[in-house]
C-alpha cells in the first residue's frame, strides 16, 4: 500500500500552524479527530515538540495514518485510535486541545452533534477546540466553488454538506466552549477556535 496523500493538506497545513500556533505553544496534549491520510499529524507534531499529538479515525484509514507516522516519526506522535463520532468509543482521557480538519461536512450531523458534547466533556478548562473547514453563514454559502463543494457532497451521500457556523456555535455553547476566534483561511476555509470554560 502506498502511503496516502491530500495536496490540500500540503496546501492548509501551514496557513493552519499559522494562526495556531501561538494558542497552542504552551499546550501539551493533542487530540485529533479525523486524521485522515496522517499528514497534518506528522507536520504539527514536527512543528510543535511539546504537543503530544494522539491521532484518531475510523479503522480504515488507520493502515494509511501509519505509514506516515514512520514515514516522518516523531516522538511526540501517536499511533491511531479508533474514534467514530457516531459510536460511543472515546478514550477514558483529556485534552488541552482538540483538533479536527474538513471532517463536520463529511459525518453525519448526528455526528458532529456528538463531537461538540464529547469535546466539551474532554478538553480541560481553558483548553481549545480548533475546528478547520468550509462553513456557510445564517444560511448562506459563498463563494460559488463553495456552493458546488456542498453540492458535490450532497450529491454524493445526503449526509454529508457544509454546516451553518450559527448552528455549529449553538453547540459548542452547550458544551460549554466559547468561541475564541473565526478566522478567514485560504480557500474559502474558516478555522473556529474555542476555549472550554
Ligand atoms: C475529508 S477527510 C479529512 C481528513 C483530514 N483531517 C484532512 O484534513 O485532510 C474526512 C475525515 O473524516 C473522517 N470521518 C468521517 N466520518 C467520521 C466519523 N463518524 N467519526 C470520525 N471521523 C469521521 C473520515 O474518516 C476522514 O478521515
Amino acid at each position: 500500500m502506498d502511503r496516502p496523500f491530500s495536496q490540500a493538506c500540503e496546501n492548509n497545513r501551514g496557513p493552519i500552524l499559522e494562526v495556531l500556533e501561538p494558542l497552542i505553544r504552551d499546550k501539551t496534549c493533542a487530540l485529533e479527530i479525523g486524521s485522515g491520510t496522517g499528514q497534518h499529524a506528522v507536520w504539527f507534531a514536527q512543528q510543535l515538540p511539546q504537543l503530544v499529538w494522539q491521532t484518531s479515525d475510523l479503522p480504515q484509514n488507520h493502515a494509511g495514518i501509519r505509514l506516515w507516522l514512520e514515514h516522518q516519526p516523531s516522538p511526540n506522535l501517536r499511533p491511531p485510535i479508533a474514534l467514530d463520532m457516531l459510536a460511543d468509543s472515546w478514550p477514558d482521557a483529556n485534552y488541552d486541545v482538540i483538533y479536527s480538519a474538513n471532517t463536520a461536512h463529511i459525518m453525519p450531523w448526528q455526528g458532529v452533534i456528538n463531537m461538540f458534547a464529547q469535546v466539551g466533556l474532554h478538553l480541560l478548562p481553558g483548553g481549545l477546540f480548533c475546528l478547520y473547514g468550509p462553513m456557510g453563514y445564517a444560511g448562506v454559502i459563498a463563494p460559488q466553488s463553495n456552493i458546488q463543494f456542498d453540492q458535490h457532497l450532497r450529491q454524493q451521500a445526503a449526509h454529508m454538506g457544509i454546516r451553518d457556523f450559527h448552528a455549529i456555535n449553538r453547540l459548542a455553547l452547550d458544551a460549554d466552549l466559547v468561541l475564541l476566534d473565526d478566522n478567514a483561511m485560504p480557500a474559502n476555509n474558516r478555522l473556529l477556535v474555542w476555549e472550554k470554560a
